[in-house]
């Protein structure tokens, strides 16, 4: 059994999404979800499901063991971030190298890297009056939003688009493609 453990920091619809997906999965079981933020919606959906999560504090997160301990002891193979907005300390890294995993409301290279995150991504793509944009599954190395690209979907952006409805089109191509992207990397 692999056991992934979710780090999220807002709504969770990713989250929600990935759990509903591996749901009665004999190979692969989402184990924990770790958040950031008390008010997340994330959580409810942790508790809906009947999943562990944890909130962490941020001096635990970034202490120099990181949180590597407490992932170890719920036996964690995998992790996903799905909105999650600190940057995943070296140690984290270092720990589960090439098993962590993000996604990106834009086609990186483009639009990534610190501050650039959810509603600030879509407005700086409409700003830059760009065509199209979409959605970025990435490994997780030490630098933000750079980690080698597993895979992209694009989506149009159509003049008079508002950053609200970019996000939806967004949104749309992460519930589709994150669970199964997921699942084929751990079977690989
Ligand atoms: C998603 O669009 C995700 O791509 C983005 O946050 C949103 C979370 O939505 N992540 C980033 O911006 C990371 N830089 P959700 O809480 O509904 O899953």
């Amino acid at each position: 059994m692999t056991n992934l453990a979710i780090f999220a920091s807002g709504a969770g619809s990713n989250a929600e999404k990935i759990i509903e997906h591996f749901r009665g999965n004999s190979h692969v079981r989402v184990a924990l979800i770790l958040c950031n933020k008390p008010t997340a919606g994330v959580l409810k959906i942790a508790e809906n499901h009947g999943i562990k999560s944890i909130l962490i504090e941020k001096e635990d997160f970034f202490s120099p063991n990181s949180c590597v301990s407490a992932l170890k002891d719920h036996q964690i193979d995998f992790i996903v971030l799905a909105g999650f907005l600190w940057k995943i300390p070296d140690a984290l890294v270092n720990a589960y190298r090439g098993k962590i995993v993000n996604i990106h409301p834009a086609l990186l290279p483009n639009y990534g890297g610190r501050g650039m995150y959810g509603m600030r991504v879509h407005e700086a793509v409409i700003h830059a009056g760009e065509t199209e944009s979409g959605i970025t599954i990435h490994y997780v190395d030490e630098h933000y939003d750079e980690g080698d690209i597993i895979f992209q979907a694009k989506c149009p952006v159509e003049p008079g688009d508002t950053p609200e409805m970019l996000a939806q089109k967004v949104h749309v191509l992460e519930h589709r493609h994150f669970p199964e992207v997921i699942e084929n990397l751990l079977r690989s």
